[in-house]
């Protein structure tokens, strides 16, 4: 068994528009690269190789969260040094705390010899996202974990359904503000309207349907929002000019990413992906706001371990 494992753990898109905590997918680009070992002492150390400066001890930590959980599941002391360098921008709206915090326990559970399944390891990394917004929602941690597109039909009990998925190009831009995910819940209405909630279910269903079936047209139809979208869009600077553009230029459909600021677009090519990439780069140009833009694919198989020296 190794005794040092390399992570690749990767972002996530939480909601998936209309699956508000329920919904989210992982992508191949970007991922956060962890080592993970034994140390002689029980407990656990954090080293931060990146320039976020985020808290190294445990308890304040969203990866020492999960950790901490995972080690009080084992029944044996034991200890690890994390090394953490974090290539997933805190505060982006693509699964960064989700990446450290599923990503510590796989890896951990690996040097372990697999005592836990992946249900485990979703129940222990939730520890890190009520860290770090407040809420044990799943819908970063279970993609990051299974990969591909996770329906978290429950949380109390955890039921986590992997779903099929054709072939999907992902443009996501991060425009360089900060949302943090507890102030973006905040603001968000306690009750919603019947009528609403009608649309939002169908919207849903059909979502998973679309994926299920390969069915691009259902998918696109089904990307839509009535219930949060016009809330938290309001944080993003050129929300709605860069969805009606994307849309315009082919995409599929799409929104927030998670709870923003990050914006993604699905698209069925990589030209039509590409061009919306272009344009949600000149969006922000135009408004002096500097962004982050990708291309990337679903990744279907989540966390990735490695053998390190
Ligand atoms: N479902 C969560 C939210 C995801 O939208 O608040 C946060 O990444």
């Amino acid at each position: 068994m190794a005794s040092k494992i390399k992570i690749h753990s990767p972002a996530t898109v939480a909601n998936m528009v209309c699956g508000f905590d329920v919904l989210g997918f992982a992508v191949n680009e970007p991922y956060d690269i962890m080592y993970i070992e034994y140390k002689a002492e029980p407990g656990i150390t954090i080293v931060n190789e990146d320039a976020y400066n985020l808290p190294t001890d445990p308890l304040q930590n969203v990866a020492g969260a999960a950790l901490l959980a995972l080690l009080e599941a084992y029944d044996k002391p034991v200890g690890f040094k994390l090394t953490i360098n974090k290539q997933i921008k805190p505060g982006s709206g693509v699964g960064s705390s989700a990446a450290s915090s599923a990503g510590a326990v796989a890896g951990a559970n690996a040097l372990l010899g697999n005592p836990f399944t992946k249900e485990d390891l979703v129940r222990f990394a939730m520890n890190g996202e009520k860290l770090a917004s407040g809420v044990k929602h799943a819908d970063n941690i279970a993609p990051c974990i299974y990969g591909g597109v996770t329906l978290i039909r429950s949380v109390f009990p955890l039921d986590i359904i992997k779903l099929s998925v054709p072939d999907l190009f992902v443009t996501i831009v991060h425009p360089q503000i900060e949302v943090r995910t507890a102030d973006a819940r905040s603001i968000l209405k306690q009750q919603i309207l019947l009528k609403d909630a009608i649309k939002q279910w169908g919207n849903i269903a059909g979502l998973v349907a679309g994926l299920e079936q390969g069915d691009y047209d259902l998918i696109g139809r089904s990307l839509e929002d009535v219930l949060i979208e016009p809330t938290r869009s309001i944080l993003i600077p050129s929300f709605d000019q860069v969805k009606k553009i994307s849309k315009e230029l082919g995409a599929l459909g799409g929104g927030i990413s998670g709870s923003g600021p990050s914006i993604f677009m699905l698209s069925k090519n990589e030209k039509t992906a590409k061009a919306v990439q272009l344009a949600m780069g000149q969006i922000y140009d135009s408004i002096g706001l500097s962004c982050h833009t990708y291309v990337t694919t679903i990744n279907t198989n989540g966390i990735q371990l490695m053998e390190a020296s």
